[in-house]
């Protein structure tokens, strides 16, 4: 570890220590003051280096909201008196399913599943710690029970691929992925309830999503409702029902944790490995694109690839799930981008019209992705270019601080002096923090 990358640490865990409240912590003040759902599983990594009983409470606190049917709702909304976020546990209304917790109060739909992969990584970290191994004892069961709820609730035709409902289920909430299923809501402004978005106050408005595309937001949260979050009538009616390459591959992912923890723990794992073998097949079968060299995400309603190339569409190597050939020609396409001075991994195609560098999911660099993809080059055998991705996050770090997300066009990062989104960010903090300590 050199001098600089000691400042980094020490600036990193005070960024986690100053975002835990007391049993959770917030991605950032201000802008997400309570606990969301795949942030907290970083959070959890990063914590693990250097607390590991703040690591095992924020996965407790983060279960501590799982619904009777399994699901991890997207954000526990642990202060009830907070008032500063939009929609609030009072707009979602939870309780319209008689399996969400009184207390703590939730949202209604969920996010990437990265706690399996995040209880390995905690496991690795401590291999022989026994209260740890207590722990992941009875946390396996509750992970596994929210894998069972993508495959009894998100997955009507029984294909190993999991529905999302919502952009937000997703974790990329603005990509242009979502436009065209975006475009199909037609609004009747008169049903739409009124509501006050508290996020254009907080950040700057050009980095957010636009009016229009939040009324659709508000539209889904109101379809989900009204048919109690787990319904049969969402995969019936919701215009935007899509099977995200990327959360089908973090469940494929977290699965595989899953086993490797069975194994190592000795708990039951045949559930998980039936899951796992029609998953992986149905990912390969359905979501490779030959014409664009990666993997898509696939229009459920509309039937067909939703032909972008995207963060999404190489992540799969993460959960080692393109064969040799394919995983070329995602690392050449990484490559190409670092050759044209790009900042790695961008979360949208450069090439495309809808390319934005600073708008949210259309184009910036995000801390965790990063963290994920790295690991993924590195199960290919492609440490250059796993090097390029960890050395691109710290530089972007180093030189614009630990914000949410970051600019992904060298030339641009010249002329600017910070990142973008929230500041002092959770997952930026926990990525830089794992980076660190394994080299
Ligand atoms: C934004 C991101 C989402 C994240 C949340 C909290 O909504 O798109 O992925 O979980 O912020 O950081």
């Amino acid at each position: 570890m050199n001098g600089k990358e000691k400042d980094l640490l020490v600036k990193a865990k005070q960024i986690l220590s100053h975002n835990w409240k007391d049993g959770f912590t917030v991605p950032t003040n201000r802008l997400y003051p309570f606990q969301w759902n795949w942030d907290s599983g970083f959070v959890s990594m990063g914590f693990g280096h250097f607390n590991l009983d703040h690591a095992m409470n924020e996965l407790a606190s983060l279960f501590s909201g799982q619904w009777r049917n399994g699901m991890v709702p997207h954000i526990i909304f642990h202060s009830e008196k907070e008032k500063t976020y939009f929609p609030n546990y009072d707009f979602w209304k939870a309780n319209v399913n008689a399996g969400a917790p009184n207390k703590p109060k939730t949202s209604g739909i969920t996010q990437p599943p990265v706690h399996g992969f995040i209880l390995e990584q905690l496991l690795l970290q401590h291999p022989k710690e026994e209260k740890l191994i207590a722990f992941a004892k009875i946390l396996f069961s509750k992970i596994v029970d929210s894998h069972r709820f993508f495959y009894q609730y998100r997955d009507p035709n029984r294909e190993g691929l999991t529905f999302i409902f919502h952009p937000w289920e997703s974790g990329r909430d603005n990509s242009p992925l979502w436009d065209e299923s975006m475009d199909r809501i037609v609004i009747d402004y008169k049903k739409l309830p009124k509501y006050v978005r508290r996020d254009t106050s907080l950040a700057d408005p050009s980095e957010r999503p636009t009016s229009e595309q939040y009324d659709r937001y508000v539209y889904l949260l109101e379809l989900g409702k009204k048919h109690k979050y787990d319904g049969e009538g969402i995969a019936e009616e919701s215009p935007f029902l899509i099977q995200d390459s990327l959360i089908n591959a973090i469940l494929i992912k977290s699965n595989q944790s899953l086993i490797n923890i069975g194994k190592q723990l000795n708990l039951d794992t045949g559930e998980l490995k039936e899951w796992q073998s029609q998953s992986k097949k149905a990912y390969k079968q359905k979501l490779w694109n030959k014409e664009l060299g990666c993997f898509t995400t696939y229009d459920l309603r509309g039937e067909h690839q939703i032909l972008h190339k995207e963060i999404g569409g190489i992540f799969p190597i993460f959960a080692e799930i393109p064969t040799k050939r394919q995983a070329k020609k995602i690392n050449d396409y990484l490559v190409d981008l670092h050759n044209r001075k790009y900042y790695i991994c961008p979360s949208f195609d450069v090439d495309s019209p809808l390319f934005d560098s600073k708008r949210y999911w259309r184009g910036p660099i995000w801390p965790q992705m990063n963290w994920m993809i790295y690991h993924g080059l590195k199960a290919y055998g492609y440490d250059k270019t796993a090097k390029i991705v960890r050395k691109d996050l710290m530089e972007l770090v180093q030189k614009l601080g630990f914000y949410e997300y970051f600019e992904s066009q060298k030339s641009i990062v010249k002329t600017i002096n910070k990142g973008y989104g929230g500041d002092s960010f959770s997952w930026t903090a926990s990525s830089i923090i794992d980076f660190i300590y394994n080299p």
